[in-house]
């Protein structure tokens, strides 16, 4: 299995974002992971599509854009629009997940599912013929540079389990306090997609962080 590393721009340096953007890409970064806060859902505000937007024609990787907002589906054509490859929503941010899923389907762009630390893995087994993502959250959503949560880890195996029962193509992200120690645990666990931002962009070697979080896969 493949690993995809991508490095999360909360944490990289708000003044020269095209820079640090270019960095990770030669730096050897997979995907571009893209935390948009609202400060109602989680307890931070970060950036919207505008940002997504102004960032688009810097690079090819794909963007991965992780709503961490509440009410997501008024908000899923405008991330659409500005570039997103795949989007992303909570399972708890609002009672119809299913149909906002369907929507950003529609949009053309792929559907992924973000599940909370206290969230079951069976909260999404009737959603696993509509995703094309799920993001298992290692860490309270809204902060970067906060403590990986191991008791995810059978959560992140049990939910492969579910991916290869269900016989489709679907990526397993992780997102929280993934650094070279907690990768390998990730890795082990089934996960095939590694969000980090302080373990990127906290490094002096960007090329040497992502390396070291792939551990040779
Ligand atoms: C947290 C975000 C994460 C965060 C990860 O709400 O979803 O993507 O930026 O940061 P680190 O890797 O520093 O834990
Ligand atoms: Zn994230």
């Amino acid at each position: 299995m493949s690993v995809r590393i991508a490095p999360s721009l909360l944490a990289a340096d708000f003044t020269r974002l095209g820079e640090e953007l270019r960095a990770i890409e030669a730096a050897g970064a997979d995907w571009l992971h893209l935390d948009i806060m609202d400060g109602h859902f989680v307890p931070n505000i970060s950036y919207g599509p505008a940002l997504v937007k102004a960032l688009r024609p810097l690079s090819a990787m794909p963007f991965d854009v992780h709503l961490m907002i509440e009410p997501a589906d008024p908000y899923l054509e405008a991330f659409a629009d500005a570039g997103a490859d795949v989007i992303s929503v909570h399972v708890e941010a609002g009672p119809h997940i299913h149909r906002s899923l369907q929507a950003i389907r529609k949009l053309g762009k792929k559907a992924g599912v973000v599940l909370c630390p206290a969230t079951p893995a069976s909260s999404i087994e009737y959603l696993m013929d509509l995703v094309d993502l799920v993001l298992v959250m290692t860490v309270n959503p809204g902060f970067g540079g906060q403590s990986f949560i191991q008791n995810q880890l059978p959560k992140i195996s049990a939910i492969r389990r579910m991916i290869e029962a269900s016989g489709r193509d679907i990526a397993l992200e992780v997102d929280g306090g993934v650094t070279a120690s907690t990768a390998p645990l990730c890795l082990e666990a089934g996960a095939d997609v590694l969000v980090a931002g302080t373990a990127v962009f906290g490094a002096k070697d960007y090329a040497a962080a992502i390396a070291a979080l792939r551990g040779g896969r």
